[in-house]
């Protein structure tokens, strides 16, 4: 099984979620370096702390905070950090939910964190050979929620953003992980019962079963940091949700 040995991993949104699910599992694939990065400088270094106890492997973890929707923040965290093997984009604010009762500056500025600040990145980081950018969408954009229009439109763009991008950053390999609904604080914003409810009634429709913790979607970008033959593809890792009435 190829490994991350004397890999540096970047992922943006590291701090929670799916982020860190990944910087839990690039760490137990033996890498070298992992790189957290989200807004909060507390919540980072909180993370970091968790994935040193943690005790997931023998590679360095560093945490640094950068909000992504400042641009010349962003470009100086990148000139920084320098050239490094794969990045993962899963930085995220607040579900844009409720259109069509949206004020259009608001709608503009949902795009921000998962799609402005994702398109910074791609002209502004430097990668060492062999090394690729894995990009966040979610299976709204082929089975939206009512009044989720935005979340579509935001995940929508991002998903054909990847693809071209395959073809303008390479050799560099450009791919993205689709998930279904992952047990996350993404969802912090729901009332606990309201929440327990829905991912009750969401693993009863589930192939599955059941609603995945980020380790699980984790595997996906493992996989497409790891395999040199594959890039400008998408994995949906959803439970069978796109299939499930
Ligand atoms: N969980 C799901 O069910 C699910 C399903 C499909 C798709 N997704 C998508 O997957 C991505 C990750 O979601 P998640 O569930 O892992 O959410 P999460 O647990 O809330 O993680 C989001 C991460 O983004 C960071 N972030 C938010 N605003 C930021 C900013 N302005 N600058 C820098 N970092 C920022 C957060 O840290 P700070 O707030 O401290 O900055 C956090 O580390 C999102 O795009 C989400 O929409 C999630």
């Amino acid at each position: 099984m190829a490994t991350l040995a004397n890999k540096i991993i970047l992922i943006f949104g590291g701090s929670s979620g799916i982020g860190f699910g990944v910087a839990e599992a690039s760490l137990k694939s033996d890498a070298a370096t992992v790189i957290i990065v989200s807004s909060n400088e507390e919540r980072v270094q909180g993370a970091v702390k968790k994935l040193k106890d943690g005790k997931f492997g023998s590679g360095e973890v560093k945490g640094l905070s950068v909000d992504v929707k400042d641009e010349a923040a962003l470009k100086k965290l990148l000139t920084d950090v320098g050239a490094v093997d794969h990045i993962v984009w899963s930085a995220g604010d607040g579900l844009p939910l409720g259109f069509p009762n949206m004020e259009l500056d608001f709608m503009k500025s949902t795009f921000d964190v998962r799609f402005w600040g994702a398109v910074i990145v791609a002209q502004n980081a430097k990668f060492r050979v062999g090394g690729s950018f894995i990009l966040t969408t979610g299976t709204v954009i082929v089975k939206p929620g009512k009044t989720w229009s935005m979340a579509a439109a935001i995940m929508g763009a991002v998903d054909s953003f990847t693809r071209g991008l395959a073809l303008d950053l390479a050799p560099i390999r450009v791919n993205s992980v689709c998930p279904g609904f992952i047990k996350t604080e993404l969802w912090k914003d729901f009332a606990p019962d309201q929440l327990e409810k829905l991912f009750a009634d969401t693993a009863e429709k589930l192939p599955v079963k059941h609603v995945a913790g980020p380790d699980e979607v984790a595997e996906a970008y493992m996989f497409l940091m790891k395999c040199a033959y594959i890039t400008g593809q998408k994995i949906q890792v959803d439970g069978g949700h796109t299939l499930a009435a």
